[in-house]
């Protein structure tokens, strides 16, 4: 369910047309429907009827704009970086609404966080907690915190977005977590309050969320038997979404099996979402360039793998079409962008709509995972990002410009003198 509609054979988002857009701001751009952000996170926050607390994965779609749209849903926030607090703060997300996660936090960042005052530290190994300790410690206060322990479930998904493995760098073996469990519950500024697993991105069954479920819930029974005492589970991201012909569970049967799960426990639930609530919420939107149609037909356009990765890193399907006309001859094709390798495309050897140059087209599904994974490669200035609600638009993030560029960068003086 999205707000990316044809009226008149004109793409819109919501109800203002992609061309109208494009013609203010040029291309390439990212539009956000704030409709479909509004309502994924409310239909998925709503699913859930025990205490929970939905923490938007930053990661997945960090413009501050948006958190600040789900901060005011009543939305949490997990980030896995200092950048990441940053930008949540930055947005008004009061910070007993942020966990933090990921296996290699530094001494600063533990710091940062602190003194932010956060609900949870996602701890992933003993040495993370040592350092967690004592900079509590020098800043006289406790940290509060829950372990990730690594459940060793196969989530059934792409390998570099499967978190949840044993050969995964991700989170703690049980029977180690249970050693330092205890130790952790004798260290004067670190306040034990949760457990924590993610198994992976991109899920499109229930039965391995279900699995980790029931890892997490007789760990936290046995830490029970302990005389230790949690109150938070926190069971991560992961629900997938339809790129193409995938059928994930709804977010209400999600929620239905977990509850069922976690009947009588008596644990507050914190959730990771990130691909479910913005990956169909936004597209990336450029123009044709040049067509070839020597032995391979290419479309080549005005974004590329720098502008949305997952095609390039992940082999991943998005959707393309045309944003005037929607109803024409497809042709089997490459939709390419100006980079200098084979491995910039953002669709390969799809049936794709027949462009011409000067054309309009969107990419879909590129809202989680798009604008936060792009980068400056053959310095190309990163791409605008729109934010359209109902009949306004506002730009969300300016076009880089090549000043963008070279900020921050220096010709010494020995190489000043010609
Ligand atoms: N929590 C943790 C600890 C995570 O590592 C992740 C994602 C999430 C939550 C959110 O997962 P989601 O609900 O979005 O599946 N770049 C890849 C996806 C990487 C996911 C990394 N971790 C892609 O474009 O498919």
């Amino acid at each position: 369910m999205h707000h990316f509609n044809y009226k008149n054979d004109v793409l819109h988002c919501e109800d203002v047309p992609i061309p109208e857009i494009a013609a203010a701001v040029g291309t390439p751009f990212y539009c956000y429907s704030a409709a479909t952000l509004r309502r994924h996170f409310q239909v998925f926050d709503g699913a859930f009827s025990l205490p929970h607390l939905t923490c938007f994965a930053v990661k997945a779609c960090s413009n501050i704009a948006i958190l600040r749209l789900f901060a005011r849903l009543g939305g949490g926030m997990d980030i896995v970086s200092g950048g990441e607090l940053y930008r949540a703060l930055a947005a008004g997300v009061p910070a007993e609404r942020i966990v933090y996660s990921g296996v290699g936090k530094t001494r600063r960042e533990l710091h940062e966080a602190l003194e932010a005052g956060i609900l949870q530290f996602n701890v992933e190994s003993a040495q993370e907690l040592e350092t967690l300790a004592q900079e509590a410690r020098a800043l006289g206060v406790r940290a509060p915190v829950a372990l990730r322990v690594n459940p060793n479930v196969d989530p059934k998904t792409h390998a570099y977005i499967s978190t949840g493995l044993a050969k995964n760098k991700f989170g703690i073996p049980e029977e180690e977590a249970l050693e330092l469990y205890r130790r952790a519950a004798e260290m004067e500024h670190i306040r034990v309050q949760g457990v924590s697993c993610h198994i992976g991105s991109q899920l499109t069954q229930l039965s391995p969320f279900v699995e980790a479920l029931d890892k997490m819930v007789a760990f936290v029974e046995r830490l029970r038997q302990a005389g230790i005492n949690v109150s938070w589970l926190d069971l991560g991201g992961g629900l997938g979404i339809t790129y193409d012909q995938e059928e994930p569970p709804p977010p209400a049967d999600y929620a239905e099996a977990l509850a069922r799960g976690l009947a009588g426990l008596d644990c507050r639930l914190i959730l990771e979402p990130g691909r479910v609530i913005v990956g169909n919420a936004g597209i990336l939107v450029c123009s044709t360039l040049y067509t070839k149609r020597g032995g391979k037909h290419f479309i080549i356009v005005d974004a590329a793998m720098n502008d949305l990765a997952r095609p390039s890193l992940y082999d991943a399907f998005h959707c393309v079409q045309a944003v005037k006309g929607p109803e024409r001859r497809r042709v089997r094709a490459d939709l390419v962008g100006p980079i200098c390798e084979t491995g910039d495309f953002l669709a390969r050897d799809q049936d794709l709509p027949d462009l011409a140059p000067g054309e309009l087209v969107a990419v879909m599904s590129a809202g989680a995972y798009g604008f936060s994974m792009a980068s400056n490669y053959n310095s190309r200035p990163r791409a605008a990002e729109v934010l359209v609600d109902g009949a306004r638009f506002a730009v969300i993030r300016k076009r880089e410009t090549y000043e963008d560029l070279v900020r921050g960068e220096t010709i010494p003086d020995f190489l000043a003198q010609s």
